[in-house]
């Protein structure tokens, strides 16, 4: 495969932190987190080595899909605070030399949005066109239908909704209050340009997490999914409107405007398995996005015809390989970049998705994914709470009435309608896999402080005398145990190894960002082994995790190492392990995570 050399770039050696502004910190005590309390906490995100956030929406909206359904794209959700509380944000976020992100949501409004009130108005209203409407289909017996059997993202209902006031349908591909733009009409694309994007570019907002990136153009003709499921009523048909007709034409030209400003992009590329799809939003010659989410590794276990439609840890070590490898292979013999990622807000934690929240596992398995995670090549993501090693809610100490994301409540329905509402072990088989996969659990409040009320989340509040409101969603049962407080003067916590992990990431860039992967032992169901190598072959590591709770017999590899030329002078040499103390021709231990050095030749390697 030629070499292309990838062209450093601060915003590709970057740590981006994603915060979830409902659950980080709350200021004012009204048990709801806000701008004030993301800035309260900027020198704390300063200090883990983080050089950009990205914040999830806050601007005005209904909050039928936590601010994803967007009602005014120039105006802030009263209770996180106001423009002004953004602009101070703004400020204080570059004062400490780091960049800040927004959520561009894009593909559709709330249907509160004065557009939508607009188009919804008449058939005849000038708006009308900015959103897609069709009419109804009828069955033989005369049963009035949806125009196809699209399914919509959240449950198990159509992606239609039937208007009464003016007899059509309007598309939505998320909840039913997120009625999908129509991007075909320029006088829309145009007014999304200037309200969503330009309005925050203006105030110096550095870029944009496009939100959702694939599903802008639409086919037309609106065909029938494929059945999937038979039984259902309504079809995934996330392969007809995703990468549409019209798609790079769009991004092109939304390109042109966030490029006069210099933004950074990250788009959210959903169900895009294929490299041929993925390579023209982020190939750096397609000037499209500059970087995109893939979701293989962390879609590993869901459901085929539904995300929630599964058990526990329904995957393999070697699937999670083959998934990462994709995501690293992206960049190699290409002008792609990429990006490494385990969570986000729609995503439940990955030490219980992917390691083991038992107590004597937890700590290791949460350090080991640091590991994997600072090892990887590509714009390395974190989410809050992640640096301190939070875990799903368990079953029986966070009960199913404290679940309140849509995706969530639409799926519990799902299983009513489809297996009857008092079906025990139905209904016991869903929450299941929420406990395992929902987003609620990336949404609990963070964890401050143990000893302060409700793990420290209005904690500033509340040491001003003020009687804090719990919650707006339950605090997490083991906010007392995992919390940043206890963590962050403890070089050996999970907050002390990220800190660590984030530094040696940026020693050693062009081995660790912008090197090459190569994966060892594809096949082995435990062990997880990979060397990075930078681009011009002169420095190398090999990183060794253990994904299983128990000791593997483990021996350094020597030159029958696949496209390793080692040289019998250069054997492995231990860098760094997850446990203290751990020799470097040692058994691997539960969860640990190793890397060892082998420059080919140290004079010369960037390493
Ligand atoms: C994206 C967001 C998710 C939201 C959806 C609809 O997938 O990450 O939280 O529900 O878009 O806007
Ligand atoms: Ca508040």
């Amino acid at each position: 495969m030629a070499v292309v050399p990838h062209v450093k770039t601060w915003w590709k050696s970057a740590v981006i932190y994603q915060i979830y502004p409902a659950s980080f910190c709350d200021s004012n005590g009204d048990g709801v987190g806000d701008i004030a309390g993301i800035t309260s906490k900027l020198d704390y995100i300063a200090s883990l080595g983080v050089d950009a956030i990205w914040i999830s929406p806050v601007y005005d909206s209904p909050q039928v899909d936590m601010g994803y359904d967007i009602s005014n794209y120039e105006a802030i959700y009263p209770p996180y605070g106001t423009v002004h509380s953004m602009k101070d944000l703004i400020k204080e976020t570059h004062a400490r030399g780091m960049r800040i992100m927004m959520d561009l949501v894009i593909n559709h409004t709330s249907d509160q949005h004065a557009w939508f009130k607009d188009a919804r108005s008449s058939r005849s209203s000038p708006k009308r066109d900015w959103y897609i409407w069709r009419p109804a289909k009828y069955s033989s017996n005369g049963d009035r239908l949806p125009p196809n059997n699209w399914r919509c993202s959240f449950g198990g209902g159509s992606a239609w909704e039937w208007d009464e006031s003016t007899q059509e349908y309007y598309l939505h591909l998320w909840a039913k209050e997120q009625p999908d733009l129509n991007w075909d009409n320029e006088d829309a694309r145009k007014a999304i340009y200037a309200s969503a994007m330009a309005f925050w570019l203006d105030l110096g907002v550095d870029g944009f997490r496009v939100d959702t990136v694939n599903m802008y153009s639409k086919p037309n003709d609106f065909p029938d999914a494929p059945v999937a499921d038979p039984a259902a009523p309504f079809q995934p048909a996330a392969m007809l409107y995703c990468n549409g007709p019209r798609m790079h034409e769009f991004i092109g030209e939304m390109n042109s405007i966030l490029a006069q400003y210099g933004a950074i992009t990250v788009g959210e590329l959903l169900d895009t398995a294929d490299v041929a799809d993925i390579l023209p939003y982020v190939s750096a010659e397609a000037r499209q996005l500059d970087m995109i989410f893939q979701f293989d590794a962390v879609e590993v276990g869901w459901g085929r015809t539904h995300k929630y439609e599964t058990t526990p840890k329904n995957f393999t070590l070697p699937q999670f390989k083959e998934a990462i490898g994709k995501a690293q292979n992206l960049i190699m013999g290409t002008d792609a970049w990429t990006t490494v990622f385990l969570e986000n807000h729609d995503l439940s934690r990955s030490v219980s998705r992917l390691a083991d929240d038992r107590p004597e596992f937890r700590e290791a398995g949460a350090k080991m994914l640091a590991l994997l995670q600072a090892c990887l090549s590509g714009t390395q993501y974190i989410y809050q709470g992640q640096e301190i090693g939070a875990i799903n809610a368990s079953k029986e100490a966070y009960p199913l009435e404290n679940y309140l994301d849509i995706s969530s409540r639409l799926f519990m329905e799902m299983i009513k309608e489809r297996y009857g509402a008092s079906n025990k072990k139905e209904l016991d088989r869903g929450f299941n896999a929420l406990q395992h996969l929902a987003r609620d659990h990336s949404r609990i409040p963070m964890a401050w402080n143990g000893t302060a009320k409700y793990g420290g989340f209005s904690e500033e509040a509340e040491q001003a005398g003020v009687d804090v409101k719990q919650p707006w969603m339950k605090p997490h049962p083991l906010a007392h145990e995992i919390n940043v407080a206890t963590q962050i003067n403890d070089a050996n916590s999970v907050l002390g190894w990220w800190r660590k992990m984030l530094q040696f990431r940026k020693q050693h860039e062009g081995v660790l960002v912008y090197g090459d992967y190569y994966c060892l032992g594809m096949d082995d169901p435990d062990t997880y082994s990979f060397i990075k190598q930078t681009q011009d072959g002169k420095g190398k590591m090999l990183v060794v995790l253990n994904f299983a709770p128990k000791e593997k017999p483990w021996s350094v590899p020597g030159s029958e190492m696949p496209m390793v030329d080692v040289g019998s002078s250069h054997t492995p040499k231990l860098t760094l392990t997850t446990y203290e103390g751990r020799g470097g021709s040692e058994n691997l231990a539960p969860f640990e995570g190793r890397v060892y050095t082998m420059a080919v030749d140290s004079r010369q390697s960037n390493l």
